[in-house]
């Protein structure tokens, strides 16, 4: 084949750093997997992974959990979400998040997002005074920050509690705040494709001791909660111990000791991912076909993938994507009709009630979507830039 073809697969995941080996390594060799026991003479990695995000938020409490999902489940219901109260979610975003809410019995009522990408602001308006949500869970979908001064503005207003999906944010930041610390609660991921990769995890950070006990005794804390990083107070675990079900959804040993090193290395991470995100902005800058949706002023982004809007008709993003598959640049397409691989978009949630949505289904029937490894080389970068420069320049 002639012109440009990258040769290195953009599934491919970056090596761990030595440290999560070694961390691996010893917590395999004592053979204690599990994050509690009765006697813990050296705390656990769990419990250091938690003080070292509270560390890193400045917040009063983490509480880890066995996945991003769980984050969410747990922090809407130690918010106080109960079954049947109406959440709000802004429609561009992954199953698992109206998954979490569903999972709590809650109804998920979509809002619109603008063709940035971010939540609609007068929709989500709209869609507080028609519904009466008791919160809005907003995802950061791909990193793209909202209007936050705008969500919080509303939220306060409307005695909306609000919990921030950061599963793409780890490091972003809204005018000098970083994402996850806007509400009552943000929740992480720690699988494979996030700024940090532990397979699986989750890490809800919050102030609210209330939120954390909960959390910690619904996460499956059996009564060993005094084992966390940064538990509350007895008085307030105690307040909450006997109306907490035991919901089993710890991390475990081996994943904090594989993640705890990546946040130690986190920004180093995401000031590669910025560059190459950088470099790929400036490469397709210009296209006739394809637009970048803009980042705000006031965002410090953490990008670990590359969204474009492709202005065109179905069969020609098809015909498109496909010249960039066979050239090693592999593309998803939120605007396909099935659900494929990772991708789908609320159309494909059937369990979710349909809402208008007119500028998110306009912007997501062109979105397509790249994968970054963070090591990818500036070599390599241009060489996707050149791929997407053919399929798409014409
Ligand atoms: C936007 C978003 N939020 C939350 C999650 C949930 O994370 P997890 O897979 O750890 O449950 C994901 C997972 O990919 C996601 O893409």
């Amino acid at each position: 084949m002639e012109g440009p073809r990258l040769e290195r697969p953009l599934t491919s995941v970056p090596p761990l750093p030595a440290a999560a080996m070694e961390g691996a390594g010893a917590v395999l060799d004592s053979a204690r997997l599990f994050r509690y026991g009765e006697h813990v003479p050296e705390g656990t990695w769990v419990a250091r992974l938690e003080r070292a995000f509270a560390e890193h938020f400045g917040t009063r409490f983490a509480v880890a959990v066995n996945s991003g999902g769980s984050a969410m489940f747990l922090a809407l219901r130690s918010a106080g979400v109960e079954a049947d109260d109406v959440v709000l979610l802004n429609a561009f975003t992954l199953a698992p998040v109206p998954g979490a809410i569903e999972h709590l019995g809650a109804k998920v009522v979509l809002v619109d997002v603008d063709a940035d990408l971010r939540v609609d602001l007068v929709d989500l308006e709209t869609a507080i005074v028609e519904h009466r949500p008791k919160a809005f869970l907003l995802s950061h979908m791909r990193g793209h920050v909202a209007d936050m001064a705008g969500v919080v503005a509303l939220c306060e207003a409307h005695d909306v509690i609000l919990i921030e999906d950061c599963a793409h944010t780890l490091g972003a930041s809204y005018d000098g705040t970083p994402t996850g610390l806007f509400g009552a609660a943000g929740c992480f991921s720690l699988q494979t494709w996030k700024q940090i990769n532990a397979g699986e995890g989750g890490i809800i950070v919050t102030d609210d001791e209330d939120l954390a006990a909960r959390a910690i005794l619904a996460s499956g804390a059996y009564m060993l909660h005094a084992q966390h990083g940064t538990p509350p107070s007895e008085d307030v675990i105690q307040r909450w111990a006997p109306h907490t079900p035991n919901c089993s959804m710890r991390l475990n040993e081996l994943a904090a000791a594989i993640a705890l090193p990546q946040l130690a290395s986190l920004e180093e991470r995401n000031d590669a991912w910025r560059a190459i995100y950088g470099r790929l902005e400036a490469g397709v800058r210009g296209l006739p076909n394809l637009r970048v949706p803009r980042t705000l002023d006031e965002v410090v982004h953490a990008p670990t993938s590359f969204q474009f809007i492709a202005d065109l008709p179905s069969d020609a993003i098809e015909h498109r994507l496909a010249v960039c598959a066979e050239r090693g640049v592999p593309i998803k397409w939120f605007g396909r009709p099935q659900a494929t691989g990772f991708t789908s978009v609320h159309r494909h949630w059937g369990y979710v009630e349909a809402r208008a949505l007119p500028k998110g289904d306009a912007v997501l029937a062109g979105l397509c979507d790249v994968r970054l490894p963070s090591d990818l080389t500036e070599d390599e970068v241009d060489t996707i830039v050149a791929v997407l420069r053919l399929a798409f320049d014409h």
